[in-house]
């Protein structure tokens, strides 16, 4: 598979940090049993992923402009473009030692969101999109499942914890959810969520509060292999209000209607 130059240095910014993330992620393992925990390693690896991120893609394009998780944002000389990076999404994940998280950068251009890369260094999974050219694993070119009934379907979301989000409303949510489908799953990172739907290896998903770099590439990532995203209201504002719903065309439709259902008896 040739991919653009603009891919190639979003892919290899992606696998730098990648590296830097596994060699840490190996330390968390160990450090799980001290009595300190590993929370400032975590932070550290963090930090180290965005900057080598921030350096390589700084380098390749000068002028860019950046929205981090960490950083916040950074205005380049060029507003056109901007690159929205989470360095490591499933930090809960790293830091209890799940090999579930990845890394995730998108590129906007006016706008709009024309690349995208999702990483997870402990599988050596390689998630990447263009704008127009598909979506691939690796070298192999994605598509989402084609399941078209809710019952037949795995749905991934995101639960609500300690401090963030609106729990009673999310209550309501699952329930409705788990009574219509074959299964619901929470992975804990978000970008490598919606990378599954766009893999078919889960049937949709759904989530709320999450913030612009943990669903940018994941957006263009699924809708490249075919698929269905949109804010809970059914526009295009997931990156504004951080609300996201996203499956198959029916998948995505079902589960949109589903999720406005107030609670049922069941
Ligand atoms: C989190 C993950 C998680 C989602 C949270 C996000 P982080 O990102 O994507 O799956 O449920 O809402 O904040 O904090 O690990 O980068
Ligand atoms: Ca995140
Ligand atoms: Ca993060």
């Amino acid at each position: 598979m040739a991919r653009s130059a603009i891919l190639n240095v979003m892919v290899q910014a992606a696998m730098k940090a990648g590296r830097s993330l596994a060699r840490d992620f190996g330390e968390v393992q160990n450090l799980q049993v001290s009595l300190k925990g590993p929370g400032d390693y975590v932070s550290q690896a963090d930090r180290k992923a965005e900057e080598i991120i921030y350096t390589e893609l700084s380098r390749a394009r000068p002028g860019y402009s950046f929205l981090m998780e960490e950083r916040g944002a950074v205005e380049g000389e060029d507003d056109q473009h901007r690159w929205i990076v989470d360095p490591l999404d499933g930090t809960t994940n790293f830091l209890h030692g799940l090999p579930i998280f990845s890394i995730s950068i998108a590129l906007e251009r006016q706008g709009q969101l024309v690349a995208g890369v999702i990483y997870n260094p402990a599988m050596d999974e390689l998630y990447t999109a263009e704008r127009g050219g598909g979506a691939f694993l690796n070298d192999r070119r994605l598509r989402v499942a084609a399941r078209s009934k809710l019952s037949d379907a795995v749905i991934g979301t995101g639960i609500p914890h300690l401090g963030r989000g609106h729990h009673g409303n999310y209550l309501v949510e699952l329930r409705n959810v788990m009574g219509e489908t074959a299964g619901v799953r929470r992975l804990g990172s978000a970008a490598l969520d919606l990378a599954y739907v766009a893999a078919g290896r889960m049937d949709g998903f759904w989530e709320e509060p999450l913030s612009p770099w943990d669903v940018a590439a994941g957006i263009l990532m699924i809708r490249e292999a075919g698929g269905f995203v949109s804010d809970k209201q059914g526009g295009n504002n997931m990156l504004e209000n951080g609300t996201i719903v996203a499956g198959n065309e029916l998948i995505h439709r079902a589960l949109l209607k589903t999720l406005k259902k107030p609670v049922t008896s069941r």
